[in-house]
């Protein structure tokens, strides 16, 4: 192997394992955002079974995280997440005071899951330049359920507005 291509799969394996840290780090977020969600939704049960099915994946993607970082470099996964940590959940916290909170937490969760399928897509894309086959089956198969959830989120949009129109227009608790 030439130097130059040494270096370039020394950096390919620094920034893949630099991607599976801050995958790892957004499945935290994502796991403490979908926690409070449940913890709180009462009017909406679909999106209740929705996302207690996706907690439960979530934790999975957490645990194939930490499996392919203690392949690489477990260490520098703990500094990480307590930096990133301090932003977590802020938009869960601040949906708690609106009205729609039900509306602005589908909005932000289509969000989040579009952010995590990106995530998803260039870790894949590295592990494949790099030729770590075994880490890019893994990560595909976080990403489909996450395209998943965020196909369901989008499908379920109208629906969860006009539950929100019907509990307003009954006047029932239609916030959550
Ligand atoms: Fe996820």
């Amino acid at each position: 192997m030439s130097m130059a291509m040494e270096r370039g799969s020394d950096i390919i394996r620094s920034e893949l394992t630099t991607g599976l840290v801050n995958l790892h780090a957004v499945e935290k977020q994502a796991r403490q955002l979908i926690e409070r969600q449940i913890a709180r939704v009462v009017n909406y049960p679909a999106v209740a079974q929705r996302l207690r099915q996706h907690l439960d994946e979530t934790n999975r993607q957490e645990e194939r995280l930490d499996k392919l970082l203690a392949q690489f470099d477990e260490s520098r996964s703990v500094l990480k997440d307590m930096a990133m940590q301090m932003s977590a959940n802020m938009g869960a916290i601040m949906h708690a005071a609106a009205d729609d909170e039900i509306l602005k937490n589908t909005f932000a969760n289509l969000a989040f899951e579009n952010f995590e399928i990106a995530s998803y897509k260039s870790a894949i894309c590295m592990a494949e330049a790099g030729s770590f086959n075994d880490v890019s089956r893994v990560l595909q198969q976080s990403l489909h359920e996450e395209e998943d959830m965020a196909g369901w989120i989008s499908a379920n949009v109208d629906q969860v507005t006009r539950q929100y129109l019907d509990l307003k227009s009954q006047s029932e608790k239609a916030d959550r």
